[in-house]
């Protein structure tokens, strides 16, 4: 380790923001967020085809649900190591390897100007981990430097905001209730920074990774299992409240505007409830590519 998130870090925004109110939210919702979010961490380790004995880094680990699946895949003799600058994230993730007798290893760092004890890595892996970084073609060479000549990166991240209907379905049915909304960044550090191809393809170029593949994965994201259109759309209130852009919306909002603004989200995710629950459609790129 060379360094933990300190004052220097070019993303001190990002590490007020995942060691508050946004990482609180993550952690109390581990559990729930982890069951939505199972089938990316499933896609980004079978594109990293990790094996016995290797070692590998989860980058943006959060809570640590894929390094704990890396752990498994690496042993025996492997290292997982997952790299997270959010402290209430990793203490969740810390604990989970404790109860589960995980071997998994987790340490503070901002990844994109750290090479963590560990290095070199075979695989660099991602859950969403890798979008939110103020400079993202020095830190993907400085991740490059932490893999063994030969070694793969395999991340996923997700595609434009447009095409995740379980996310902005919510919000735009909110957004009467809400004071108008700050026009987003185009591939500002967030969720949606790397939702273009061609963006990826030429930040890992220019990092100097090579084989570069992205390829879509579509998906359905179940936010509410079966019940009546009035349950199951109350549990994809709560769902939509816990991560995307309808929590970002409302995180500084009056009682009162929440309450109108979710009143109006329940009516309209009522509108798309089937008898098996609610399921909308989700658009990732998984993302693979190699070290020289
Ligand atoms: C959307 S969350 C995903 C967490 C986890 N991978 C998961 O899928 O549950 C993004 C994570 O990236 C972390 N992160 C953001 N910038 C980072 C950086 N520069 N270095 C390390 N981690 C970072 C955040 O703290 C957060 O845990």
């Amino acid at each position: 380790m060379t360094s933990t998130p300190a004052d220097s870090s070019p993303n001190q925004q990002q590490i007020k923001d995942w060691n508050g109110a946004i990482g609180e939210r993550w952690t109390t919702n581990q559990d729930s967020l982890d069951r939505l979010l199972q089938t990316f961490a499933d896609a980004a380790l079978a594109a990293a085809r990790l094996q016995p004995g290797e070692r590998v880094l989860d980058i943006g680990c959060g809570c640590g649900a894929t390094t704990l699946a890396a752990a498994t895949q690496v042993a025996p003799g492997g290292l997982a190591l997952g790299v997270d600058i959010s402290a209430i994230m990793l203490d969740r993730a810390r604990q989970r390897a404790a109860a589960s007798g995980s071997a998994a290893r987790f340490v503070e760092a901002d990844a994109s100007v750290t090479i963590p004890e560990g290095a070199p890595f075979d695989a660099l892996i991602s859950r969403f981990g890798v979008m939110f970084f103020a400079d993202p073609t020095a830190a993907f060479a400085n991740l490059l430097e932490a893999l063994k000549p030969g070694g793969r990166l395999a991340f996923v991240c997700w595609r434009p905001a447009v095409e995740n209907i379980w996310m902005t379905l919510a919000l735009d049915a909110a957004r009467p209730a809400l004071p108008p909304l700050a026009p987003s960044v185009p591939d500002a550090p967030g969720p949606f920074a790397f939702a273009r191809r061609e963006r990826i393809a030429s930040i890992l170029d220019q990092a100097g990774f090579t084989a570069i593949e992205i390829a879509p994965l579509d998906t359905m994201i179940t936010l509410a299992e079966a019940g009546t259109p009035a349950e199951a759309a109350a549990v994809a209130v709560t769902r939509s409240v816990q991560l995307g852009p309808l929590a970002a919306a409302l995180r500084e909002q009056p009682e009162h505007i929440r309450k109108a603004a979710l009143a109006l989200v329940q009516a309209k995710l009522e509108t798309v409830a089937t008898p098996a629950g609610i399921a909308l459609p989700a658009a990732t790129w998984i993302v693979t590519a190699r070290r020289k």
